[in-house]
């Protein structure tokens, strides 16, 4: 075997995954406002910025060949509510920055996230009822016009993250029939409970209004395995054209499964909390930044992702044309 390794032109000839900025989606926070940018303390190296800032960062990503970006809104309090009648509104902050993204950056691609946490007052992710208890049905009818409103901005891609049952159906039937028929829908199939989203939940201010509340109800158990492939399974019959896998590298073994299972283009999001731990060694000079990060996302590649969204992209793509 060691013949093989010996020598740098001989490991190229036999390597098996490649990282490219191909592979990258860039996931980003947008605010209201103009010229307005705030630092996550909990993420290092990661803003939320008004859509005028955003268009400077789209253009950064079509120069590193990174081929599109996630959009997470940061709404303001006063535009929560427990009917989340915002996530709908055509005027809202997503349609808005979809509209200006796509109007100057027409090649770049625009995936948004459909979802309610934040739009809710309770930081849920979907309406609730006295209890508490997240309603599914109710959910998925004001999921299905959130959706409808993002693909009408234009949208190339819109994002499920919700987890209700039936919703990845009920959005396909409404983009149908409102001729939205290039509308891409990328499933968040196997998205767990985890501990890793911490500080998402801080960029997007919705940990302060999830409080002590958890999303057990709704989002997958992460002992399970065998429920991500049903799960899979059922966004894919429902019309799905992508799957998801978040968290990423402590579920490789799901992208694996379902990547072997299906073949069909599988996703997955390293996220916050992940980009946390590496950032925070890092700038501890405990960990090389750039061979860990690296060796994390083609990880994923090796267990069989198509595209990662990474808080990293920009530096990646950057180290990538870098190394030529
Ligand atoms: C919510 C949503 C979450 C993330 C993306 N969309 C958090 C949650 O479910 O509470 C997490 C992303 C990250 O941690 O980077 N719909």
């Amino acid at each position: 075997m060691r013949r093989i390794r010996r020598d740098a032109f001989s490991r190229r000839l036999v390597r098996e995954n490649h990282l490219r900025a191909d592979d990258l989606i860039y996931p980003v926070f947008v605010l209201d406002g103009s010229n307005r940018e705030e630092k996550v303390p909990s993420m290092p190296g990661v803003v939320r910025q008004s859509i005028d800032l955003l268009l400077r960062q789209a253009e950064q990503c079509l120069q590193l060949g990174i081929p599109a970006i996630a959009l997470f809104p940061v709404i303001d309090p006063s535009l929560k509510s427990l009917t989340a009648g915002e996530a709908f509104n055509p005027d809202g902050l997503v349609p808005r920055a979809v509209q200006q993204l796509k109007q100057r950056f027409p090649e770049l691609g625009i995936i948004t996230d459909v979802a309610l946490d934040p739009y809710t007052s309770h930081g849920q992710d979907g309406l609730i009822d006295e209890k508490g208890y997240v309603l599914n049905d109710e959910t998925v009818s004001v999921l299905e016009r959130q959706a409808l409103t993002h693909a009408q901005a234009g949208a190339d891609i819109v994002a499920p993250s919700d987890m209700m049952d039936g919703r990845v159906a009920s959005i396909r039937t409404i983009l149908d029939r409102h001729r939205c028929i290039h509308t891409r829908i990328l499933a968040y199939s196997a998205k767990y409970a985890s501990s890793f989203y911490g500080p998402f939940r801080d960029a997007v201010g919705s940990a302060a209004t999830l409080g002590a509340g958890n999303k057990y109800t709704y989002q997958m158990d992460p002992a399970n395995s065998n429920e991500a492939l049903w799960e899979a399974g059922l966004d894919i019959q429902e019309g799905a054209d992508m799957i998801m896998v978040k968290p990423g590298l402590p579920y490789l073994d799901i992208v694996r499964r379902i990547k072997d299972e299906y073949g069909v283009p599988t996703f997955v999001y390293q996220v916050s909390g992940e980009y946390a731990m590496l950032k925070a060694a890092a700038m501890n000079g405990w960990l090389d930044e750039e061979a860990c990060v690296t060796e994390a996302l083609l990880s994923c590649k090796r267990a069989g992702a198509d595209a990662i969204l990474t808080y990293f992209a920009l530096d990646v793509a950057a180290w990538l044309q870098k190394h030529g």
